[in-house]
């Protein structure tokens, strides 16, 4: 594999796919042949690039990791299919679901391999909810409910290029962690986004762009030089949603949200029983009952549903978190690789496809689009 893009989550894909062992971490790319050294030396890769254009060139590589910023996921995402490679890419898949089309459409025609990191899927209890729900124990959902919020860019000080429309796209919270939250939805609950309608904010409408770059996450120095910039882009959105089974929803995202890291909550009722999971528990599923007492099911491989149990790689009360979803992704996407499967055979449940992330971008734009309307009801056109 060879890797474009070696920010915060980069290191985290490289870390995945050598955790299973049979996969060579070949070459990063970086925006430049200095930095691209210095992150290929501290993870391990053997070669350098300083272009995208020279990592794709090298025939070793055979699967593009495109872990760059948004506004770089097309043009990289593009130019590595072209090249006849199987490409795993970051979420949003592109700035736009017109863009976002073209890439399904492209990655289909060349017959390769490609994927979106919707990582939450990758959780042991992602799946056993996902299996619950579809085997009918909490009945017919009819409500789905739920967030994400994050509190980094609480601050006029803290600054993303995720803020700058140009690199980042028409929308900040919603297309960052917004589209996690609608994937998490469907593919739990099996349904889709049909209608939404979003109400938008920007809570933070100057922030100090420091002059120096910063990677994601981290915090500002006291004495860093900035400018001071417009923000034009939501950091706060609460949005209604309607589900192709007649169930109705709303989510909310921040990440102007003091206390929540990284918290990403979802709960489905249904006509029996209410189900919930929370990334910062990961390891739980709670259960709603209305004639008798709620539950609440704690990760042990033995008392998972089998097609959840190999998402599960310690026994009970050994904790797996993110990093371990998130290799499980890994896991499904390149045994499927390896198996020499085509894109259109059956895929693993934790691997989410381009049309996911087509998808993802297609409701993001409606939620966009229906805020500008003044907050009307919208229809997603898929
Ligand atoms: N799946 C997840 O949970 C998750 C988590 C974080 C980020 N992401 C996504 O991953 C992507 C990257 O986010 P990040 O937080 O790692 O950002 P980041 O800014 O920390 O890292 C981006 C990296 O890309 C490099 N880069 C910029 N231009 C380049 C070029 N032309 N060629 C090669 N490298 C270049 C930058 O130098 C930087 O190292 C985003 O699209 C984001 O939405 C996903």
């Amino acid at each position: 594999m060879g890797i474009v893009g070696a920010g915060f989550v980069g290191p985290h894909h490289v870390d995945a796919v050598r955790r299973l062992g049979y996969v060579d971490i070949v070459a990063v790319a970086g925006s430049t042949e200095a930095s691209a050294k210095k992150k290929a030396d501290a993870i391990g890769a053997a070669r350098a690039y300083g272009s995208y254009e020279a990592l794709l060139a090298d025939p070793d590589v055979q699967v593009v990791h495109n872990a760059t910023p948004n506004y770089l996921h097309y043009p990289v995402n593009a130019a590595a299919i072209a090249k006849g490679k199987h490409v795993i890419s970051d979420k949003p898949l592109a700035m736009t679901a017109a863009e976002a089309k073209k890439l399904l459409d492209q990655a289909t025609k060349a017959g390769v391999v490609h994927a979106v990191t919707f990582n939450y899927r990758g959780n042991p209890l992602v799946q056993q909810a996902r299996l619950q729900v579809a085997r009918g124990d909490i009945g017919t959902p009819h409500f789905l409910v739920g967030y994400y919020l994050q509190d980094w860019l609480l601050k006029d000080t803290d600054y993303s290029w995720r803020l700058e429309p140009d690199k980042g796209g028409a929308s900040s919270a919603l297309g960052d962690i917004g589209s996690h939250w609608c994937d998490l939805a469907q593919h739990i609950s099996g349904l889709r986004i049909t209608h939404v309608l979003g109400d938008i904010t920007t809570v933070i409408k100057k922030r100090k762009k420091p002059t120096a770059a910063r990677e994601a996450f981290q915090a500002a120095g006291t004495n860093d030089a900035f400018e001071l910039v417009d923000i034009k882009v939501e950091d706060l959105a609460s949005v209604m949603l309607r589900f192709d089974n007649g169930a109705k929803g709303c989510f909310s995202v921040g990440q102007v949200c003091a206390g929540h890291k990284n918290d990403v909550e979802l709960e489905i009722c249904g006509s029996k029983s209410t189900l919930k999971w929370r990334q910062e528990q990961q390891n739980e599923i709670w259960f709603g009952h209305r004639d008798k007492p709620n539950e609440i099911l704690m990760k042990d491989p033995s008392l998972l549903a089998p097609e959840a149990q190999r998402y599960a790689h310690l026994p009970g009360g050994h904790q797996e978190a993110w990093a371990d979803a998130f290799s499980n992704l890994m896991r499904d996407i390149y045994g499927f690789i390896a198996e020499g499967k085509k894109p259109s055979d059956p895929h693993p449940a934790a691997f989410a496809t381009f049309e996911d992330g087509y998808r993802a971008n297609c409701v993001i734009e409606a939620i966009l689009a229906s805020a500008k309307a003044g907050s009307t009801w919208t229809q997603v056109s898929y």
